[in-house]
C-alpha cells in the first residue's frame, strides 16, 4: 500500500512569484517569509515524497464565476501552469499521478462525494507557488492530484463537509495498492480580505489559534459555518479550508500525526502567511 508520509500547508500569494522571479529572497520585506522554507526543504529532501496531494482554491484560471464546482479533482497525466492576471512567470507544467487520482475519485463518488471530475485542468499560483517554495532549484521532483476545493463564489462548503472530504482523501491514499510515497499539501490563507471595506483584514489571534488546533484538536474549526469564518479571517482568509482538509487526511494516521515545522509572518502583500508541516510515523 501507498505511504502516507505527512502534509505541509503554506501560503500562496502571487506578489511571491515575483519576489522569486527578481531575486528578493534576502531583502528586508521577504526574509521574514522565505526564512521560513529552508527546514521544509530539508524535511522534504529527506523524505522523498513520489506524490503530492494538493489541495487549493482555483481563482478564476480554471473555473470562472459561470462554473464554480464545489469539489473538483485533476484526472490528467499533464497540468499547464497558467497566470490568471498577476504577471508571474509560469511554471514548467506538472506531471498527474493519473493511478491515484482515478483511484481518490472512486473512492470519493463511493463515499458520496459528488465530485466534477477534471481530465483537463489548468493549474494557478495556488497550486504551482508552494511547490516553488519547497523546491526552490529545477522543478518539483513530485507527480500531483490537484483537488480544488471552492473558497471563491458563495456558496462555500462548509467546515465540517470539508473536513470529511480530507478524511475520505486521507482514506483513500492509504488504500492506494502502489508503493509510492505521497504528502497532502495545502495551499491558501492565512487570515486575508482582498477587497470591500475591510480590505486588509489580517486577525492573528484567529490564525495561532488555528494552527494550534490542528495539532491539539484538528475538528476545532468544524464548529465554523463559512460566514463565520469568513468574518473571522476575511473573504479570502477562508482558504484555511485547505489546511483542514490536509490536517483531515491525516488523521488517517491517529497520534502518528507529529508537527514538525511552522513560521507565521503578517503581512506579506495583504495576507497573514502561514507555514505547517506535519510528519506522520
Ligand atoms: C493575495 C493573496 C491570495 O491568496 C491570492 O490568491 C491573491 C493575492 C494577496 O495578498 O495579494
Ligand atoms: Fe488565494
Amino acid at each position: 500500500m501507498a505511504q502516507l508520509i505527512g502534509g505541509l500547508a503554506s501560503s500562496h500569494i502571487p506578489a511571491i512569484g515575483g519576489a522569486i522571479h527578481k531575486g528578493l529572497q534576502a531583502e528586508s520585506y521577504w526574509a521574514p517569509f522565505f526564512a521560513g522554507y529552508p527546514p521544509v526543504q530539508k524535511w522534504l529532501g529527506e523524505q522523498k515524497p513520489d506524490v503530492m496531494v494538493i489541495f487549493y482554491n482555483d481563482h478564476g484560471l480554471n473555473f470562472f464565476l459561470d462554473k464554480m464546482p464545489t469539489f473538483a479533482v485533476g484526472a490528467a497525466a499533464q497540468y499547464d501552469n497558467a497566470d490568471e492576471g498577476w504577471g508571474i512567470p509560469t511554471l514548467p507544467p506538472f506531471k498527474g499521478e493519473l493511478d491515484l487520482s482515478w483511484h481518490l475519485i472512486n473512492h470519493l463518488v463511493a463515499k458520496d462525494f459528488d465530485i466534477v471530475t477534471c481530465q483537463e485542468m489548468l493549474v494557478d499560483h495556488a497550486c504551482t507557488l508552494p511547490l516553488k517554495l519547497f523546491w526552490p532549484e529545477g522543478e518539483a521532483p513530485v507527480t500531483i492530484v490537484p483537488i480544488n476545493i471552492n473558497t471563491v463564489q458563495f456558496p462555500l462548503p462548509s467546515a465540517k463537509r470539508v473536513y470529511a472530504l480530507g478524511k475520505a482523501v486521507g482514506e483513500a491514499i492509504a488504500a492506494w495498492d502502489s508503493n509510492k510515497k505521497v504528502a497532502v499539501l495545502a495551499s491558501g490563507g492565512l487570515s486575508h480580505q482582498l477587497d470591500g471595506e475591510r480590505a486588509g483584514f489580517i486577525n492573528k489571534d484567529f490564525d495561532l489559534q488555528f494552527m494550534d488546533s490542528l495539532v491539539s484538536n484538528p475538528e476545532w474549526a468544524t464548529q465554523f459555518s463559512s460566514l463565520d469564518l469568513v468574518e473571522k479571517t476575511g473573504t479570502q482568509g477562508v482558504e484555511l479550508l485547505m489546511w483542514l482538509a490536509m490536517r483531515a487526511a491525516l488523521s488517517v494516521a491517529g497520534p502518528r500525526v507529529k508537527d514538525v515545522h511552522r513560521n507565521y509572518h503578517i503581512p506579506i502583500s495583504n495576507t497573514a502567511t502561514g507555514l505547517m508541516v506535519f510528519q506522520v510515523g
